[in-house]
């Protein structure tokens, strides 16, 4: 007899065998995890977000630990789309998990030509359209800030890709359901959110902030309720199906944003803390579906709006 597997489920399009997905930037192109376990167990492997042309970051330091997460101002490091194809499309090509790439640009016109160079290459799957990094000083989170620029470039990719795709909102904003509405109007397949939470820090014996840039993103345990807080108001605004992260390091904490509506879960910082959270969340996940008698874990998304 087949065994069903109470964790597959599907989203744009594509068929997840889990509702777990890496959260895109905390693992790279994921070669390092495939140290730790074996990357088929995922839903899809979220790659660090990549640009037209090479980036290498922002100057000075770029993490600080706070006593529940992380604050990043990595400024989209990456090797530039070609390179990313060449040097490490073959490697996740191999592994029995669709590849999802997060792509960022300067202007409207850099997101539509990278979705364009993404379409067709072998292995890509579908595309998060990312408009919510805080830490470049032009387009990322400007684009994702705004109804009329999230859509905009939303739009423009839509003409360019036939890929699903799925837009990476910002929770630096103050209406997000109004933001969701506007990429569903504009054409997106799915949503993730939340990125970072603006925050900072500051170097006492200096009397200064400590990243160059003041600003940077936080994610870690601190900002799960306000990240749990918004994916249950997206899927309250949109039909189409929510990407949740943001804190998550629990499988409990897991249950708690599929309850809230969304169908995956990005893992982020969780992994960088333990790189096998994914596995640990994945087997406690599993169990909470058996435990609450339902053939697959989709049969519990939403269920807090009940
Ligand atoms: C970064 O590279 O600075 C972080 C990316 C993001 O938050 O989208």
């Amino acid at each position: 007899m087949e065994k069903i597997n109470p964790l597959a489920t599907s989203l744009a399009g594509l068929s997840l065998s889990s509702p777990l997905v890496t959260a895109s930037g905390t693992c790279g192109y994921a070669r390092e995890l495939s140290q730790f376990f074996d990357l088929g167990m995922l839903g899809a492997i979220v790659v660090k977000g990549i640009t037209l042309a090479p980036r290498t970051g922002n100057p000075g330091t770029r993490l600080i630990e706070t006593p529940a997460g992380l604050i990043n101002s990595i400024g989209l490091e990456n090797p530039g789309v070609e390179k990313f194809i060449s040097g490490e499309m073959p490697f996740l090509r191999q592994q029995h998990a669709p590849v999802i790439v997060n792509i960022s640009g300067n202007t409207e016109e850099e997101y539509a030509a990278l979705a364009a160079r993404l379409d067709k290459v072998a292995g890509v799957s579908a595309l998060e359209v990312n408009i919510s990094c805080p830490n470049v000083k032009t387009g990322g989170m400007a684009f994702g800030a705004c109804t009329i620029a999230a859509s905009r470039v939303t739009t423009l990719v839509r003409q360019h890709s036939q890929l699903p795709l799925i837009v990476k909102l910002s929770p630096n904003v103050t209406d997000i359901a109004a933001i969701a509405r506007a990429v569903e109007d504009a054409g997106a397949d799915a949503i993730s959110l939340i990125n970072t939470l603006l925050g900072m820090a500051i170097d006492i014996e200096t009397r200064r902030p400590i990243l160059r840039g003041t600003f940077g993103g936080l994610s870690g345990p601190a900002i799960k309720p306000v990240a749990l807080r918004m994916v249950y108001q997206v899927f309250r605004a949109v039909k189409i199906p929510v990407i949740g992260m943001g804190g998550i390091s629990t499988w409990q904490d897991a249950a708690e944003f599929i309850l809230a509506g969304a169908t995956a879960v990005g893992i982020g910082t969780a992994s960088m803390v333990n790189p096998l959270a994914i596995p640990t969340i994945h087997q406690g996940l599993q169990a909470y579906a058996t435990r609450q008698g339902v053939r697959n874990i989709a049969e519990l998304r939403g269920m807090a709006h009940q």
